[in-house]
């Protein structure tokens, strides 16, 4: 049995990784690969310095397309052995990942990289999520020995977070720059990077969901009118620290929510507005009860049962994010 996997199962594993969400579609991450490692690099040329001034954005994207890369070689028969940040003079340079074939490859390994392409970030009303004290176990039981910490944002606190979301709104109305990069990255697809208009809402659809980010409206009959409001819960992920480590473990750690959410069949949205400001992101930390920094929420919910899938928000091709070197070119 072969201790290296070939080319084509490292093109297939990335090529499906590159579904991973990311702040407005930006895909900022490359991998090369030499015959025996991965390696995983934050782009710099894709950040959006307006809205991720830190580029902690950029690293937890990057995060999940490492979560993502990890389950899509799990269903190949691969486990990985991450080192995080292997050169101490490259903090672009975010990952190495190595591999020694697995024993066994479950249904659970399959199911998880299926959902990968199940996925997709949907920013309707949502219905409240069925059998969500079950989910809740499941999910403790997914991220329990992480350092990033998974809260649910306790029902009574849902108005005061929408009072954040409209805050961090208002705050942001004159900030010109904030609006030319949400005006460049969203309404439209530039070389397979963007928020397509498909998967923006209507103005009638924004006020519905309480939370949500002000992002460009389009028009169009109203969707999902059965829902008056949005029934979704939100998960609230956060670390101990605010470091470039913590937000690579949180991305991989918001990978495993989203794909665990996608195969119990709710429907998400992560939301990041409310932690981009230092006034919202405090008011989202005084309501987890935590002295820790809050990363990134997630709205989860139950999607009406009739529901079609719009088309998926484009990738870039596999050429433009990965490089193969060496003895495995
Ligand atoms: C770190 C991060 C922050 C995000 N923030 C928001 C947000 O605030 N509002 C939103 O509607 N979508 C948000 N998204 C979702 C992205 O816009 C979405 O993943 C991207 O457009 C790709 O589409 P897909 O998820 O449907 O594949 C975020 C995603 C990530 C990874």
């Amino acid at each position: 049995m072969s201790t290296v996997p070939t080319r084509v199962a490292v093109e297939k594993a990335v090529e499906l990784a590159g579904h991973a969400p990311s702040l407005h579609n930006s895909q900022p991450w490359r991998w090369t690969f030499d015959g025996a490692v991965l390696r995983l690099f934050g782009v710099h040329e894709r950040m959006l310095p307006a809205t991720d001034i830190t580029g902690r954005q950029l690293v937890i994207s990057c995060g999940i397309v490492l979560d993502h890369l990890r389950a899509a070689m799990a269903a190949q028969g691969w486990r990985t052995l991450v080192a995080t940040f292997p050169d101490p003079n490259d903090h672009a340079h975010l990952a190495d990942v190595r591999f020694t074939p697995s024993r066994y490859v479950t249904d659970g390994d399959r199911d998880r990289a299926a959902a990968i392409t199940r996925r997709y970030t949907d920013r309707l009303p949502f219905g409240e999520p069925r059998d969500w004290a079950q989910f809740q176990s499941v999910l403790s039981a997914v991220v329990a020995a992480e350092d990033v910490i998974v809260d649910v944002l306790p029902g009574s606190r849902r108005a005061e977070l929408a009072r954040a979301s409209a805050l961090s709104a208002s705050l942001r109305r004159y900030d010109a720059d904030y609006h030319a990069e949400l005006h460049w990255w969203t309404g439209h697809v530039v070389a397979d990077a963007g928020v397509p208009r498909q998967a923006l809402v209507t103005e009638d659809e924004h006020q519905r969901v309480d939370v949500g980010r002000r992002m460009p409206v389009v028009t169009g009959e109203a969707r999902r009118p059965e829902l008056p409001t949005d029934r979704s819960e939100i998960l609230v992920l956060s670390s101990a620290g605010d470091t470039a480590e913590d937000w690579l473990d949180c991305g991989q750690v918001l990978s495993a929510v989203l794909l665990e959410c996608t195969l119990a069949g709710y429907a998400t949205c992560p939301l990041s507005h409310l932690t981009e400001l230092p006034r919202s992101r405090a008011v989202v930390t005084r309501l987890v009860g935590r002295n820790v920094f809050a990363q990134v929420l997630v709205r989860v919910g139950t999607p009406p049962d009739a529901q079609v899938r719009p088309e998926p928000t484009p990738r870039l091709p596999l050429t433009d994010i990965l490089q193969v070197t060496g003895d495995a070119g």
